[in-house]
């Protein structure tokens, strides 16, 4: 049984005051449900790097991870404006997102470097949450899948069998996010299938089920549970509905089925 993931992503938003406020409600939001979230889920709030010192302090003693909006593979050395696995293990981050269609768009990361920079966050002992997904364009153009499974393939290439299992995956159709459009149920299901599908040829049936495939792209309260009603939807990766601490308690609670 794969454990249900909710992600923060909190882009570049909140001041480190204002991310250890809205931890402190979301932890007060959350305490009744503790038992149940250990058993079958697991939360993780991504802060942006200044964020993530207090927001580790306002963690204490929670069972929520940590997670980070991106890292580099080396240990140090000249990469301005850089951050090291060992520098975001340090405040007790245990999860990085990598390759978020906002890197590839905004900042032109491409897969090769997405690929190192998984690499590097399972070498390094950290949990990668590789985003993958199709622009409008390509949706429209009927290629979908095969941007998809192409940014999989190449974001995956230096991941060996016996390390598959720590990488989680988010499915992120780029015309999703922040639109409040988001993919329908179904839509999502026939991707994660398709990327489920894809991890049973590269790694074994054994290894594919337990990888855990989120759904990102305006989820909210209002949809989460149809989503993570679907076979191949292991939870979410959120942003705008994250940044409210009410919202995003709800989604965290969401019903599987
Ligand atoms: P959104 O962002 O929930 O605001 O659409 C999701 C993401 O970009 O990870």
């Amino acid at each position: 049984m794969r454990k249900l993931l909710f992600a923060a992503n909190w882009k570049m938003n909140l001041t480190p005051a204002e991310g250890r406020a809205l931890i402190t409600s979301l932890r007060a939001n959350l305490d009744p449900d503790a038992a149940t979230l250990s058993r079958d889920r697991e939360v993780m709030i991504a802060p942006p790097f200044l964020g993530i010192p207090a927001a580790a302090q306002a963690l204490a003693g929670s069972s929520i991870a940590l997670g980070a909006q991106n890292a580099h593979f080396e240990a140090k050395g000249a990469f301005t404006g850089e951050i090291s696995p060992a520098m975001l293990q340090f405040f007790g981050v245990s999860h990085v997102i990598l390759g978020h269609s906002e890197r590839r768009h905004i900042f032109g990361e491409t897969d090769e470097l997405i690929s190192k920079r998984v690499a590097g966050a399972i070498g390094n002992r950290l949990t990668p949450i590789l985003c993958v997904g199709e622009t409008l364009e390509q949706r429209d153009g009927g290629r979908t899948l095969e941007t998809v499974i192409a940014q999989l393939q190449r974001g995956l290439t230096a991941i060996q069998i016996s390390e598959a299992h720590r990488v989680v995956i988010a499915y992120e159709p780029v015309w999703a996010i922040g639109t409040g459009r988001t993919a329908t149920p179904e839509h999502a299901q026939a991707v994660h299938g398709a990327i489920r599908g894809l991890l049973d040829e590269t790694y074994g049936r054994e290894i594919a089920s337990t990888i855990r495939i989120l759904y990102g792209g305006s989820v909210t309260p209002d949809n989460v549970d149809s989503l993570v009603a679907k076979p191949d939807i292991d939870g979410a990766l959120v942003g705008g509905a994250s940044l409210n601490a009410d919202s995003f308690a709800r989604i965290v609670s969401a019903r599987a089925g």
